[in-house]
């Protein structure tokens, strides 16, 4: 069997860190699978060239940093799943490597982050910080915690000072505080025509009416949303600016402007969720930093680091802050200064920026493989996105080819998860690029909906 060679084009840094950076892509793309014995560290040392000492060192940090277990006369192994102390395994419902092959959910790559957090939640248990971070805290966050959340803002284009970074249980959590504090039952919503629709649940909950702003293949249309301005006085538009989902669309220079400044005009809210913009860093100017009078904006660790951790911060205009912080105040009293103290530092040592380019890069190669497996199909896509929007064949319904792709052992989503008007939805499904660890289910998954949209396109040309 050939052994296993690290790829180390894109890594940068001493030698022996770059071989670890490649090994826990490689783990993390399921390259290299739990268990699997990595060759003698002198025989990788010659294959790659470098000295034995380099090589050496590699696998003990990538040892020290849990990535594989060394066993005395036996070699050394890439890390297996751990095991609770009941003999059960730890919960992996959303990442199983047998049943199923699951498209349907756009989490980001796993695995990246585990080392970091490991080994930051060691230091923290033998630190002096502890007892303060499992009492309650005062009002606001503590400084360093907005400090970090002031920096990972920072990091996604948007100025704010420290006073003005709230920080939230994600960002799911942070949208439900912003409908709280700043919409009343019987105001208006407008969203784009395909959305996130728990935002439109919560709406609906909280009695708020929903409107949507016309879209078209470069998102969504500055004048419709003018129009909507000025016939139906909506107190606030929720968009995601970038890599929508689910159409992958990331809004032009230009359009993000006439948004901003529609909103102004028209003393509209503008709830901007970024949850994917520190995959894309080469961006546009976010919406709040064009309108930072008029727009919230709502970020979190999710997409770029872990979606586990539950950390989101957001940041508003002075005026709004208040109301922001009553928000997480009346729901969570506050969120967990444990878990902001590992985002803290995971965003201060710049962990956090390295592991958003951890899952762009990967992000790309798997573009790439869909590409070379979708071949001619048609679909929308960004280099940087985590999913690609697949529109059907003409007369292929969404909701019978998810059916066929289930019977075939896919799970993809359909057009109407994402609208809130079911019967606009388009007939179009989205494939997620990242959620499945394994590129060799990834690749048989992508086959299965190639082939059935292979299939049918040529039976309805054939008009069967
Ligand atoms: C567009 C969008 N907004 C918000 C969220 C929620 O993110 P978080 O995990 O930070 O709560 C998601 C999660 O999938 C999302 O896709």
């Amino acid at each position: 069997m050939a052994i296993w060679l690290p790829d180390l084009e894109g890594h940068d840094g001493p030698k022996y860190l770059q071989i670890v950076e490649a090994m826990a892509d490689d783990i993390a793309s399921g390259r290299l699978a739990p268990g699997t014995r990595l060759p003698p560290h002198r025989e990788l040392a010659y294959q790659l060239g470098v000295s034995a000492n380099t090589t050496s060192r590699a696998y003990a940090e990538a040892v020290r940093r849990a990535l594989l277990r060394g066993e005395v006369g036996r070699g050394t192994f890439v890390r297996s799943v751990e095991v609770h102390s009941s003999g059960e395994t730890l919960n992996t419902l959303h990442r199983a490597r047998e049943g199923p092959i699951d498209l349907s959910r756009n989490l980001p790559s796993p695995g990246f982050a585990e080392p970091h957090v490991r080994r930051i939640l060691a230091d923290i248990s033998s630190g002096s910080s502890l007892p303060a971070l499992l009492d309650y805290q005062a009002e606001a966050d503590l400084t360093s915690h907005s400090e970090a959340g002031r920096q990972w803002l920072e990091f996604c284009g948007i100025t704010a000072s420290r006073d003005q970074v709230v920080a939230t249980i994600g960002a799911q959590h942070g949208l439900l505080c912003v409908l709280t504090s700043i919409l009343n039952p019987g105001d208006l919503l407008l969203t784009e025509p395909l959305t996130y629709m728990p935002v439109c649940a919560m709406a609906e909950r909280l009695d708020i009416h929903t409107g949507q702003v016309e879209m078209d293949a470069e998102g969504v249309i500055p004048e419709s949303f003018d129009t909507l301005c000025r016939m139906s006085n909506p107190k606030a538009f929720y968009l995601t600016p970038t890599l929508q989902a689910p159409t992958t669309v990331t809004l032009s220079d230009q359009r993000r402007q006439a948004i901003a400044e529609i909103a102004a005009n028209h003393s509209v809210v503008l709830i901007e969720d970024d949850v994917f913009g520190a995959l894309k860093p080469d961006r546009p100017a976010p919406l709040a930093a064009r309108a930072p009078d008029h727009a919230i904006y709502v970020t979190s660790l999710s997409k770029a680091v872990a979606p586990g951790l539950r950390v989101g911060f957001l940041t508003a205009p002075e005026r709004l802050v208040p109301a922001l912080r009553h928000a997480v105040n009346l729901s969570v009293w506050m969120t967990p200064p444990l878990i902001l103290e590992v985002a803290t530092r995971l965003i201060g040592e710049r962990t956090a920026s390295t592991l958003a380019t951890q899952q762009r890069r990967l992000a790309t190669q798997r573009q790439n493989l869909a590409r070379s497996i979708l071949g001619e199909i048609d679909y929308a896509a960004d280099a940087n996105g985590l999913h690609i929007w697949l529109p059907l064949p003409e007369g292929v319904r969404s909701d019978v080819f998810r059916t066929q792709c289930a019977q075939q052992g896919v799970l993809v989503s359909e057009g109407r998860s994402f609208a809130p008007c079911a019967n606009l939805a388009p007939k179009a499904v989205r494939l997620c690029l990242s959620h499945e660890p394994d590129e060799t289910r990834l690749t048989e998954g992508l086959q299965t909906v190639a082939n059935l949209m292979r299939g049918s396109s040529s039976r309805f040309a054939l008009n069967i």
